[in-house]
């Protein structure tokens, strides 16, 4: 820390914490992983670990991994203790304390933080879900496309949109109206002309571990092409599945898609549910 002299007030009482100039909470200067933890075990944790760690230095933060896995075993054995093995586990890396004022310390001390919560267990995964569109538009942002970073303003925004639990997630768009992800997933469209696409994260969005094993994985092990391309609203509505993907709840398809004020309906059709199979058969805890 550059400062030490800093007084704290958190809701009218004094505290006297370093822990309070964290970089994350002043900046959202980190990241953040939420991983599925399945039978004791998280088995994504090599993707999310080689995301984590890339990103970080993207952000001028230098990871010590054993910092990390002191943090999972940790988390992990009070878990044990509790007789808990599912759920998801959320790691959190911000660029430590600093003092007031935007400039990174020149020394960077990560603060690593790893939670446990488990998930409301009635997720329609194999019902599906309903969509709508998100009015507020992601700033192109090169340089910040793909990163799991902490600033989450724009998804937070966009979800303030809609109350109604009828839609589960919204799709968003870009300045330039291109399809981008679903405020927390990435998402996967299949048309008769195009095959399977899935929205280029080049300019903005969150570069998901499981967009990244389906596209390294589970497609090419079902000999599958996926491009990844620029998708316009107009493609949208040609498609005839959809599905929505993240590393904690795997592939969730997409049964309705809220157009001009009306729920077109979209069947899970054989495509999207070989995916899943495969996806599922090859990490059970995504059945
Ligand atoms: C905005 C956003 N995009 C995409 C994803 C999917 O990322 P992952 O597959 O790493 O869970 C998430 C997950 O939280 C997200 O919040």
């Amino acid at each position: 820390m550059e400062n030490n002299s800093i007084i704290v007030s958190i809701n009218g009482v004094s505290v006297s914490n370093d822990d309070l100039l964290d970089r994350g909470l002043a900046y959202g200067h980190g990241l953040f992983e939420t991983m599925c933890l399945h039978e004791g075990l998280i088995p994504l944790l090599d993707r999310h670990l080689e995301r984590l760690v890339n990103d970080a230095s993207k952000l001028g933060i230098d990871l010590d991994l054993a910092m990390v896995d002191a943090t999972i075993s940790n988390i992990k054995q009070s878990l044990v203790q509790q007789h808990i093995t599912s759920g998801v586990i959320k790691l959190i890396v911000t660029a430590g304390s600093g003092a007031a004022g935007y400039k990174t310390p020149a020394i960077v001390l990560p603060r690593v933080i790893a939670l446990h919560f488990n998930l409301n267990g009635n997720h329609p995964a194999q019902q599906g879900i309903n969509l709508r569109q998100c009015h507020y538009r992601l700033p192109l942002n090169p340089r910040l496309a793909g990163i799991k970073h902490l600033n989450r303003l724009d998804q937070v925004l966009a979800r303030s949109e809609w109350a109604d639990d009828t839609y589960a997630d919204g799709l968003m768009f870009d300045q330039n109206d291109c399809l981008v992800e679903t405020t927390c997933a990435n998402i996967f469209l299949y048309s008769t002309s195009l095959g399977w696409i899935t929205p280029s994260l080049q300019s903005a969005g969150v570069s998901g571990v499981m967009r990244g094993l389906l596209l390294d994985e589970i497609f090419p092990s079902l000999a599958i092409p996926v491009t990844i391309t620029e998708i316009r609203a107009d493609l949208i509505s040609q498609c005839e599945a959809l599905f929505v993907c993240n590393s904690v709840r795997g592939i969730t398809p997409v049964i309705g898609l809220l157009e001009d004020n009306n729920l077109k309906p979209l069947a899970i059709g054989s495509r999207t549910k070989m995916v899943q199979l495969v996806l599922a058969d090859n990490y059970p805890c995504f059945k």
